[in-house]
């Protein structure tokens, strides 16, 4: 197999566009998918500050780097979930990358933040820790951006997150999901910062291919939690379509967002949104979703963990 561009023996095959690249024509294939994405999205301008939601994953990762390529003002957000054998790993990563290229990262702890780790999530919720830990980091993205004066959060959502989410979606046909499912989250009220994910016109194997051949080193394990999650078996099934049929993952989303959206939000109706009482974050309840957690899992804890021993002063 050769590069269509320039005849060397081809290092990535990209079988949705009938093409292959050499390292160097991937990139620059990669970076035309990311600029048409910004561009027709409408997604941020250099002025603009960016806060890029950081994982430690290939994903994020992938992202932070070629918004500082393009020489947007990317500043990396990582939150540490206190996940066992995963979280201080995820966070040496990003740490060492912030590093390497002399970015600005910021760093949110779950538990010396927030009282609470992913791991209280699970012990009898009613919710999957996963439900949890994505509301929380969701409003701990927005919180942060909203505080600190950013104009836009950035996430590494690709083509694979986002056409399983649709499938999903469309199996359980929530409509309220699919009229927001894009690519742009708009602000549009106070206390909201727009939300944008300028991968999504690539591939999982393409981000993977990119980050190795730009020397990331990133997190190669999935979160533990995510074992039989249902976006896995989305994925896999949508990978089993797409090797019988290449291109069918693309058509499925980047049809729905030309075609599909249109048809749902014919009928659309924005829910209102009030400010919570108690934090002031943008909410359809008196109290945001973010909040009753909070209080759900600080009562679970208080009423599992043993009564604090004395400081030691006091002994
Ligand atoms: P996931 O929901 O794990 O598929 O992650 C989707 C996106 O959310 C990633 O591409 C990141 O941009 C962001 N993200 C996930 N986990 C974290 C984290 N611990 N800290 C900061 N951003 C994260
Ligand atoms: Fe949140 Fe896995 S990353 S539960
Ligand atoms: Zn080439
Ligand atoms: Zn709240």
């Amino acid at each position: 197999m050769r590069c269509i561009k320039c005849r060397q023996p081809a290092a990535v095959e990209v079988r949705r566009h009938h093409s292959a690249f050499c390292p160097e024509h991937f990139i620059e294939f990669f970076d035309n998918q990311v600029r048409r994405a910004v561009h027709d999205e409408k997604m941020f301008s250099p002025e603009d500050r960016i806060l890029v939601a950081v994982s430690g994953g290939k994903d994020s990762l992938a992202l932070w780097d070629v918004l500082l390529r393009f020489g947007y003002q990317a500043t990396g957000l990582h939150i540490n979930l206190g996940i066992p054998g995963y979280s201080d790993l995820s966070q040496e990563k990003t740490e060492a990358f912030a590093r390497d290229r002399g970015a600005e990262l910021i760093i949110v702890d779950l538990e010396a933040d927030y009282g609470v780790t992913v791991e209280d999530f699970k012990r009898g919720s009613e919710r999957t820790p996963c439900s949890a830990c994505g509301l929380s980091k969701r409003y701990i993205f927005n919180k942060v951006a909203l505080e600190q004066g950013f104009d836009v959060v950035a996430t590494g959502h690709n083509l694979d997150d986002e056409a399983a989410t649709l499938l999903g979606n469309l199996i359980h046909w929530q409509d309220g999901y699919l009229i927001r499912q894009g690519p742009v989250l708009p602000a549009g009220y106070p206390n909201l910062v727009k939300k944008v994910k300028p991968l999504y016109r690539l591939a999982e194997r393409e981000i993977a291919a990119y980050a190795v051949l730009r020397g990331i080193d990133y997190v190669l394990d999935e979160c533990p939690n995510a074992v039989g999650a249902r976006s896995l078996l989305y994925k896999e099934a949508l990978n089993l379509i797409e090797q019988h049929s290449p291109g069918a993952k693309q058509n499925l989303y980047l049809g729905f967002l030309q075609k599909g959206r249109k048809l749902i939000s014919a009928a659309e109706e924005r829910p209102q949104l009030v400010e919570c009482e108690r934090c002031g974050m943008p909410t359809t309840a008196q109290v945001c979703s973010f909040c009753r957690l909070m209080e759900r899992v600080r009562i679970r804890l208080r009423r599992s963990k043993p009564e604090p021993v004395a400081p030691p002063a006091a002994r």
